[in-house]
């Protein structure tokens, strides 16, 4: 039988004990931090482009394409920034404990924003031409299907809330947000990459991208699977305990 559970810290039928004071904890500032941390270099490389599209540098074939059509990269660039910094609050219990109207706020504008974040990259990766040095046909078929995985998240995540159900729709948004972090762990393989093997090809270039993608999405089932095991655990113990 699938249980919706509509707060996860309320066990249906069992006595509810008191919640704990809304206190955001050392541990969940930590995730935030490294959330934060993990999107940083995209975020700030993504400023230098918009200044650099306002301020009128020269144009360049390395950056053509954003001068011949700005739109997509400036929906890009400021629905990102918006996804990834909002989007690193809406996952601490405390924090949307304390505030629910801004986890409610932020929540709509996340949904829109990582919609957008994901249309963009995908036309980008069509239609941006000269396409950047390094930048072959297996990153744009791994763009379109990570960028459609991303799309696909978010609206399962919203369909989820609609019907209430809590935990759907946090594991959906966490898959949706761990693919658009993608961009900064992307940042770490291929940082990495080159120190153990140099200049990447345009084949390990893809992979090294790639593989960032499947370990966010590694990361966030794992959470989503303990988290559910925990409060499957909670839920049997509870039972137990109204039994006896
Ligand atoms: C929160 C997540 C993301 C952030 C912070 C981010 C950030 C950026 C930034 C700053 C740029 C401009 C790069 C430059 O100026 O050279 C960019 C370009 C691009 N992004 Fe993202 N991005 C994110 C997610 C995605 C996703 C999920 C996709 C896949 C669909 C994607 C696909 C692209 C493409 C295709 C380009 C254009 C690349 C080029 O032509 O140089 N991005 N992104």
């Amino acid at each position: 039988m699938n249980t919706k559970v509509y707060d996860t810290n309320r066990i249906p039928n069992a006595p509810q004990i008191a919640k704990t004071p809304a206190k955001t904890g050392s541990s969940e500032w930590l995730v935030i931090a490294a959330l934060l941390m993990l999107s940083f270099i995209p975020v700030a490389s993504g400023m230098f482009r918009l200044n650099q599209l306002t301020s009128g540098v020269s144009i360049t074939p390395a950056n053509a394409r954003f001068f011949t059509s700005p739109l997509p990269v400036i929906v890009h660039i400021v629905g990102s920034s918006l996804f990834a910094i909002l989007g690193a609050f809406q996952f601490s219990t405390s924090f949307r404990r304390r505030w629910p109207r801004w986890h409610r706020v932020a929540g709509r504008l996340l949904v829109l924003a990582g919609l957008l974040v994901g249309l963009s990259g995908m036309w980008m990766a069509l239609f941006y031409y000269p396409r950047p040095v390094g930048d072959g046909d297996f990153l744009v078929a791994l763009r379109l299907l990570f960028g459609s995985a991303m799309i696909g998240s978010i609206v399962r995540s919203f369909v989820a809330i609609r019907r209430r159900d809590v935990r759907g729709h946090r594991a959906w948004m966490m898959r949706g947000y761990a693919i658009g972090l993608g961009a900064g762990t992307q940042t770490l393989t291929l940082m990495i990459g080159e120190m153990i093997a140099g200049k990447p090809d345009e084949l390990s270039r893809a992979l090294l991208m790639g593989l960032a993608w499947v370990i966010n999405l590694a990361v966030a089932e794992w959470i989503i699977r303990n988290r559910s095991a925990l409060q499957a655990r909670t839920a049997s113990a509870s039972a137990a305990a109204i039994r006896s």
